[in-house]
């Protein structure tokens, strides 16, 4: 199965992938963890990309093909994957395509996760994460809370802040969404792959429609 998820920052589309990465043995690509961490080991693909990141601007798209070439190539996608956060424009979406052809790989179904903006502010700026790599949880002070106050429940490691979670830079971060990621809605609606679930509401309920949407 190869699957891709649309959807605004703070939709909901990390804690969806990871679920349905998980129930079905998925390889789960997501391009913001892929960045944060060659952010945090200084690779020339980090150094390009941070000072993008922590303005809430898309990083140039070659850092993000180069990246994906990469990651689609390797055995661990072979039995399937899920695409989270790349395609974010045109551009790339266009060379999506062209690295799936040389796979011989078509996607399968491009789910858009649906959310009004007026939710995200709340769950981006309460998002907690897991900066344990192995680990990578997402929980939130209010609608996902863990057991222990600032605590992974799966592996113990102190929860973290992401530093673009900040009020300030949600409004850019969805003002760049807007502009340049959602085209790829009617993008892929022509293409016949695209799916919409309603990102709002109890995360199981919305997990059990994108399943339903699969099926
Ligand atoms: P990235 O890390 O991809 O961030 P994003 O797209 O802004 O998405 P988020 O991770 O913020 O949200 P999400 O939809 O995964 O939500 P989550 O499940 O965590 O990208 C970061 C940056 O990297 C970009 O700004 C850009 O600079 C760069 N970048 C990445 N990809 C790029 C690309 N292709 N090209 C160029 N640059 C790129 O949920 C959010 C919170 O809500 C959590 O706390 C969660 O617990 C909670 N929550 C989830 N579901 C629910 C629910 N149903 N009800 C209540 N709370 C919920």
């Amino acid at each position: 199965m190869r699957i891709l998820f649309l959807g605004a920052p703070g939709a909901g589309k990390g804690t969806q992938c990871k679920k349905l990465a998980s129930k079905y043995s998925l390889a789960h690509l997501s391009s913001g963890d892929i960045l944060r961490d060659a952010v945090k080991n200084g690779t020339q693909a980090g150094l390009a990309a941070k000072e993008f990141m922590d303005k809430g601007m898309l990083v140039p798209d070659n850092v993000l093909i180069d990246l994906f070439r990469e990651k689609l190539a390797q055995p661990a996608c072979s039995k399937g994957f899920i695409l989270d956060g790349f395609p974010r424009n045109l551009a790339q979406a266009e060379s999506l395509d062209g690295l799936l052809s040389e796979l011989k790989a078509n996607l399968d179904k491009v789910i858009d996760l649906k959310t009004a903006d007026d939710l995200l502010e709340e769950r981006i700026t309460g998002r907690r994460v897991c900066p344990n790599k192995a680990c990578n949880a997402v929980y939130h002070i209010k609608f996902s809370k863990p057991k222990q106050d600032g605590v992974c429940d799966l592996c113990g490691t102190e929860l973290s802040h992401r530093s673009d979670d900040k009020p300030e830079l949600v409004k850019q971060r969805l003002s760049v969404y807007h502009e340049l990621t959602s085209p790829l809605i009617e993008f892929y609606r022509g293409k016949q792959l695209l799916a919409t679930v309603n990102g709002e509401g109890e995360q199981e309920q919305i997990f059990a429609d994108i399943l339903a949407t699969l099926n």
